[in-house]
């Protein structure tokens, strides 16, 4: 099953998606804002993807896949990125959304948005969520322009939280209701 958006298709993960995902984890400029955590080796990555539990109401990841550029061959879609809604529980109907694209010739062109537009769709509509939450670097004003766009809107901020080149930073807590999705 996809989930489509306007210009991209979310799928379930493969283990073959380990390679790529291995090289994002190692681009600075991918990682700037998140939490990179310990190095893995590549092994480590395509463990993960083999032995995670299957998608569910609790934790779902996709791999957003955005039309392949002309120089690609012949495949018709390339694997640009990740999103996860994860954390869902019955009783808040409240999950957390995670985004990045990896694939960064593909960054400014709307990808992000529409991919969030359609993980947010199915989280209100198939999963029957309630709110979509996440948390974000003040300072990351790509994420911040994308999730304001699709209506989410700021909670609250959590002080000293994010640790970059030498500075602690600010994250804030960013909501989205079911109904408000733009
Ligand atoms: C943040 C991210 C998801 C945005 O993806 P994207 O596909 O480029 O997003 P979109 O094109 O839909 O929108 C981004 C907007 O921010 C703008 N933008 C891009 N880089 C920017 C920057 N450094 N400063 C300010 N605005 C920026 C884009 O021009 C675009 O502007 P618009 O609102 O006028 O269209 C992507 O850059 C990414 O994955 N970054 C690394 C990981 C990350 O930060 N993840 C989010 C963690 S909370």
């Amino acid at each position: 099953m996809f989930v489509l958006g306007e210009r991209v298709r979310l799928r379930a993960m493969e283990p073959a998606d380990a390679e790529a995902l291995w090289w994002w984890n190692h681009d600075p400029e991918v990682m700037r804002w998140m939490d990179a955590g310990y190095a893995q080796p590549l092994v480590q990555v395509r463990t993960w993807l083999e032995e995670r539990p299957r998608n569910a109401y609790g934790d779902v990841l996709f791999g957003i896949d955005a039309p392949a550029k002309p120089t690609a061959g012949t495949a018709e879609w390339q694997l640009i990125g990740l999103v996860r809604l994860s954390g869902a529980e019955p009783e808040t109907g409240c999950a957390e959304l995670n985004i990045y694209l990896g694939e960064k010739e593909y960054w400014g062109q709307g990808y992000a948005t529409d991919a969030v537009r359609a993980v947010c769709r199915y989280g209100f509509e198939a999963m029957r969520l309630h709110k979509i939450a996440l948390t974000v670097v003040t300072e990351n004003d790509a994420a911040l322009r994308v999730y304001r766009r699709v209506g989410f809107v700021e909670e609250g901020r959590l002080r000293e939280v994010f640790r970059r080149e030498g500075q602690w930073l600010d994250k804030y807590t960013m909501g989205l209701l079911e109904g408000e999705l733009k």
